[in-house]
């Protein structure tokens, strides 16, 4: 089914020739890039937007562009790339000071050693350094320092900028540092809207080219894929990945040909597993807001878990959070006059993908076990709120 070496256009390691609908993007990034490392301007930009709109892909295009267009050697400028995924904020230094080439072991120093070797690295360099760090929003979920410990060295530096990435809607207003959040500033932060269907048949069009025979697939069979993924998330990186799913099945079939039902059949295996995914990815936090949703339940889950109480507040935000993620939906209606809203919050995905996410995490599983039995007889919940 694919053509010889059509793996690599399925994939996470290929960067597009010319990436579609992210021109503007990338020119205007260019521009930020070459003024930090052509004038030694310091800063901070932000990428932001939902996920496989294209963030990492942008970066990975615009560094090698500027790699080709500028002679970094000669002008003292060094890029580098980190995943800060599960990293601690010490991790993150550790891998940044690796890349310029600075030997220190991984661990046993504290957070300020770490600091003062990139500093007096940048001291005596007579040049810049740009780095993008990647999943930002996953950095310090372990270890004793936050992001913004690590955010606040990025920006208190000379000869040092950088770009930093997140598809967390939330995470530029859970800065708390004043400092911080003043410095990623908002003319240098760039969305990544979600691709539309059209946008999503043109891209995708350009990949099956690439990756498969001629006859394989046809125009039709990549516009039902794009209007399911246009319609429901914008997210080029789980089309390519339905796209192989239904090469898979079509194989499994014995057809030569993606039909429209494996693209059906693909998309429905995905979402059921994404699901999962998408669930373990939150944190435990959150899976107490999805499993009760209701904010005495929430008090006295928590006090059974030996997690502290939280109020009304950060419920509201946490609640939030879930309807971003498309995991809980909310409808809003008043009660009549003077007698303030009712929210109603639903739980959008499949019970059994609620379960079987609940089941990685044993210690919640056994502490929510009444209430995920709830859950299934009633598949929805309700939450009631004055205000
Ligand atoms: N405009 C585009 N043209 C061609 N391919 C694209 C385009 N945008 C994204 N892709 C491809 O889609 C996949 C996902 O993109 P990318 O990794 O950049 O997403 P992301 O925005 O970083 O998502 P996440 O927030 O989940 O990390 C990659 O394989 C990338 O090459
Ligand atoms: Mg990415």
């Amino acid at each position: 089914m694919l053509e010889e070496g059509g793996e690599l256009y399925l994939s996470e390691r290929y960067i597009p020739e010319r990436p579609l609908f992210r021109e503007k993007i990338i020119e205007k990034y260019l521009g930020y890039l070459r003024s930090f490392l052509v004038y030694n301007i310091s800063g901070i930009v932000l990428f932001e937007g939902p996920t496989g709109t294209g963030k990492t892909m942008s970066f990975r295009f615009s560094e090698k562009t500027i790699k080709e267009k500028l002679k970094l050697d000669e002008i003292g400028g060094k890029i580098i790339y980190i995943n800060g995924r599960d990293k601690t904020a010490i991790e993150v230094l550790h891998s940044l000071l690796t890349n310029l080439g600075i030997s220190i072991p991984r661990r046993g120093f504290s957070f300020g050693t770490y600091v003062n070797e990139l500093e007096y690295f940048l001291k005596n360099f007579d040049g810049h350094v740009h780095v993008c760090i990647d999943e930002i929003d996953r950095v310090g979920w372990r270890g004793e320092h936050s992001v913004e410990d690590l955010l606040y060295v990025l920006t208190r530096n000379e000869r040092l900028s950088a770009t930093i990435i997140t598809n967390d809607f939330t995470f530029l207003k859970r800065i708390k540092d004043p400092r911080v959040r003043s410095s990623i500033s908002v003319d240098k932060s760039i969305v990544f809207e979600r691709y539309s269907k059209e946008q999503c048949y043109h891209i995708l069009k350009d990949r099956c080219e690439k990756a498969f025979r001629k006859g394989v697939i046809s125009d039709s069979v990549i516009w039902r894929l794009s209007e399911i993924i246009g319609k429901e998330s914008g997210d080029i990186r789980a089309a390519i990945t339905v796209l192989r799913l239904a090469a898979e099945i079509a194989a499994e079939r014995g057809g030569g040909e993606i039909t429209v039902e494996d693209i059906n059949a693909a998309w429905r295996r995905f979402e059921s597993s994404h699901m999962v995914e998408k669930i373990n990815a939150l944190e435990a936090g959150q899976k107490l807001v999805l499993s009760g949703a209701i904010y005495e339940k929430l008090i006295s889950l928590r006090g059974r878990l030996g997690m502290g109480s939280i109020g009304m507040d950060t419920l509201r935000v946490k609640l939030n959070e879930l309807e971003g993620y498309g995991v809980i939906s909310c409808y809003r209606r008043g009660r009549g006059r003077g007698a303030g809203i009712e929210r109603l919050y639903r739980l959008e995905i499949e019970v059994q993908s609620l379960l079987e996410a609940l089941k990685r995490a044993p210690e919640l599983y056994i502490a929510l076990m009444e209430e995920v039995k709830r859950i299934v007889s009633e598949k929805v919940s309700v939450f009631r709120e004055t205000l």
